[in-house]
């Protein structure tokens, strides 16, 4: 029998800190934790990479749009990468300056333009463009206002799944993607912009999709990019930025290679080699910054032992984290208590009415352990909850210093019940 896996990685959250959280009356089950140091100490070493040039990390906020998650990374000098008003708002609100801000998302509706457009004094840093139809909505908008918007052009770099190495469904950089511009129509889409007297072309972009453990695909689709920006360049006398996206992978248990520094560094190298190294260069990560420095704990409602088959039933569904049920990710789980003892393997699902409702199989105590934490869960978890089963989202409690520093009780059942029966 393989031995469990250590709780190792959340750092500064070891699991008896993490059994005292769980059984935390203000608390509760389900809830995630959250180590607001790591999160800082991954920005800084990220900012580090790019050795003093000109660089903005926008910290995608999709990720994990707590305030004091996002105010951690604006105290760290991180701008942010939004995809709609309401993230908007939670990072300006957070103390991230406006000019700080690229807003990408390829359906933003004329409210949330003009929210971006008339954000402080200029808007924001830019609204980045995803295709030639939403150019015109961009700049009518901009005319509505009576002022100019700052753009970026995405391209979509056309860079294979192969290359990228990542789950299809967070693979965004490759032609039939429903992102970016295809880099075939990239110069007609910048010619378009540069018409327009109420846009102003302030950087070009692309993402090539998430969880990347390797940097191959990801400075493909950089050098695509550059060599793009080179061929417009002398058109385009604003253009101060290059913005290569996200996509930085963790090590989910599987290993991840590259780390987010290696990211920026050969991206950079390529920027110097395409003659662009004046152009200062962001990149959007959200999983890298967050998702090893977040838990989720739940409670073991029972075990079900029937055929040879071992089921360990937990207080946490894919209502809570959907990440095994919608991209089949695995998160490492492990026990909250009764470490000792044998082990044996146990299927973990969720309470939730459905058969992928399944967190996979692992190495437990035979024992049912009082609860588990399933790790690495900081990106991508409660962003993506929801209430399905009538459920109450997620507690979520905040730690500095191995201490609680803020705490999001979890919304009642009572709450839900009004809410339906008050239609
Ligand atoms: C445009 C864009 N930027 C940044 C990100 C963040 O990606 P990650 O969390 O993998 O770093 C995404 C993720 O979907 C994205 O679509």
């Amino acid at each position: 029998m393989p031995a469990a896996p250590e709780l190792a990685r959340p750092l500064t959250l070891g699991g008896a800190l993490l059994g005292a959280l769980a059984r935390d009356a203000r608390i509760g089950t389900p809830a995630y934790a959250y180590d607001l140091d790591g999160v800082a100490r991954e920005a800084r070493e990220l900012r580090a990479a790019f050795e003093g040039k000109p660089h903005l990390v926008a910290y995608a906020v999709k990720a994990n749009s707590a305030g004091p998650i996002v105010r951690a990374l604006a105290a760290e000098g991180c701008g942010a990468d939004v995809v709609s008003g309401a993230e908007l708002l939670v990072a300006t609100g957070a103390g991230i300056p406006p000019a700080s801000i690229v807003y990408s998302g390829v359906a933003k509706t004329d409210d949330e333009l003009a929210l971006a457009i008339g954000t402080g004094d200029r808007g924001i840093g830019a609204v980045q463009l995803e295709s030639a139809e939403e150019i015109e909505r961009v700049a009518a908008r901009a005319r509505a206002l009576g002022k100019k918007a700052r753009v970026s052009v995405r391209v979509n770099p056309d860079v294979g799944l192969e290359e990228l190495d990542t789950h299809a469904h967070i693979a965004t950089g490759h032609d039939e993607a429903k992102f970016g511009i295809p880099l075939v129509d990239g110069a007609a889409a910048v010619d378009r912009v540069l018409a327009l007297p109420e846009l102003v072309l302030v950087g070009l972009t692309s993402h090539a999709g998430s969880q990347l453990t390797v940097t191959r695909g990801y400075v493909a689709a950089a050098r695509a990019l550059f060599e793009f920006t080179g061929s417009i360049r002398g058109r385009a006398p604003a253009l101060a930025y290059v913005d290569a996206g996200g996509g930085f992978g963790i090590d989910y248990g599987e290993g991840c290679p590259a780390r987010p520094m290696d990211f920026v560094r050969e991206v950079r190298a390529e920027q110097e080699r395409a003659g662009l190294g004046d152009l200062a260069l962001y990149v959007e990560p959200g999983r890298s910054l967050v998702a090893a420095h977040g838990v989720l704990l739940a409670r073991v409602i029972q075990p079900k032992v029937t055929r040879g088959r071992r089921w360990l039933m937990i207080d946490a569904g894919m209502n809570d984290l959907i990440r095994p049920a919608l991209y089949g990710a695995r998160h490492r789980i492990v026990p909250l208590d009764g470490e000792g003892g044998d082990l044996v393997e146990w299927r973990v699902v969720g309470p939730c009415c459905e058969s992928s409702d399944d967190f996979g199989t692992h190495v437990l105590p035979a024992a049912p352990p009082w609860g588990v934490a399933l790790l690495d869960a900081g990106a991508y978890g409660y962003t993506m909850a929801s209430r399905y089963n009538g459920r109450p989202l997620p507690a979520e409690v905040f730690l500095k210093g191995g201490r609680i520093v803020a705490v999001r009780e979890r919304k009642s059942r009572g709450a839900w019940v009004e809410e339906r029966l008050g239609i």
